[in-house]
């Protein structure tokens, strides 16, 4: 018998722990309905604002060695037209993830009431853009996150979940752990992008983003320990029943075994589907099959937290 690679994320089944991370080829209809169409376990969509943005001017991604560099500024079609997509992307039998996003407390919780009611799986709050100019990301500021948590509360029906950055101090890590608790949180996507990170051409002597004088979020293989570190200390801080799902360097089946064993019950992929497309979710569904298999284990629940400390 092939593993078990299903999850289940606050009540809700995945068919397979494996899915698109927001951002990554999740902002038209075309792209999601490939996601649909796709072996990817969600569908999971660009964080959508109040109005329609067209994001920072180009060159805004860039793909390099290590991984990948974005300043994109939110560009997306506006909660209106997602929340219109939703029976469509619904139609495809896997949980449908709503990302959030605002520039202030009053439009996270305007997006969030209207998108709640269209009916998404789950929604995913993030907290976490680093490439707004002017604006901190929230998820550093501990009481203006608890403030936009609370007043969401009570407007998501659905399982509500907070894609929190990188944290790099662990009394940092304590304090977004008590904010998620106090705010009855149901689960967390760790981690975004590191942000503001600067990657030079240097024949060229310049900058290979636009945006931002440069800097932008950095993502792919080179992020994949600070990923794994931050699931597991929330795995720990928040307990075992807390759903995670890891983000940050899955480009491997055995990627995705390290994220399950830091404790992440599903990964989300993002550099790596940039860069292969719907092909990546196969692959790694297949990879992580064989790992599993190779080691004995009968689902990728069995691993989930297992990582043993010398
Ligand atoms: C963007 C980047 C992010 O890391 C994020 O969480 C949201 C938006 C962006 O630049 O579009």
């Amino acid at each position: 018998m092939p593993p078990d690679l299903s999850a289940r994320i606050a009540g809700v089944p995945f068919p397979l722990c494996i899915m698109n991370a927001s951002g990554a080829l999740c902002m038209t209809e075309m792209e999601l309905l490939e996601l649909g169409s796709s072996q990817s376990g969600a569908i999971v969509t660009k964080s959508m604002t109040r109005v329609p943005r067209e994001g920072n001017p180009e060159p805004r991604y860039y793909q390099f060695g290590l991984g990948s560099l974005n300043s994109m500024g939110i560009p997306n079609l506006g909660y209106r037209t997602y929340a219109e997509l939703l029976p469509e992307l619904r139609s495809f039998g896997k949980p449908v993830v709503a990302s959030i996003a605002g520039f202030s407390l009053e439009e996270y919780v305007h997006v969030a009431e209207h998108i709640s009611d269209a009916g998404p799986d789950l929604v995913e709050v993030n907290l976490s853009c680093p490439n707004v100019v002017g604006k901190p990301q929230i998820a550093y500021d501990f009481e203006a996150s608890a403030a936009i948590l609370k007043a969401l509360r009570p407007v998501v029906r659905q399982p509500m979940g907070v894609k929190i950055p990188p944290y790099l101090d662990l009394a940092l890590h304590e304090a977004m752990a008590r904010v998620l608790r106090e705010c009855r949180v149901d689960f967390l996507v760790a981690i975004n992008s590191i942000g503001n990170a600067l990657v030079i051409d240097p024949d060229r002597e310049e900058a290979v983003i636009r945006p931002k004088g440069g800097l932008g979020g950095l993502g792919g293989a080179c992020i994949k320990p600070v990923a794994l570190a931050n699931v597991r200390v929330f795995h720990q801080l928040l307990g075992p029943e807390f759903p995670i799902i890891g983000v940050g360097g899955v480009e491997s089946g055995t990627d995705v075994f390290e994220h399950l064993l830091a404790g992440a019950r599903a990964v989300q992929v993002g550099t790596a589907f940039m860069k292969e497309g719907p092909g990546v979710f196969p692959r790694l569904r297949d990879e992580l099959a064989g790992v599993l298999d190779a080691k004995g284990y009968g689902a990728a629940s069995q691993v989930v937290g297992k990582l043993k400390v010398l």
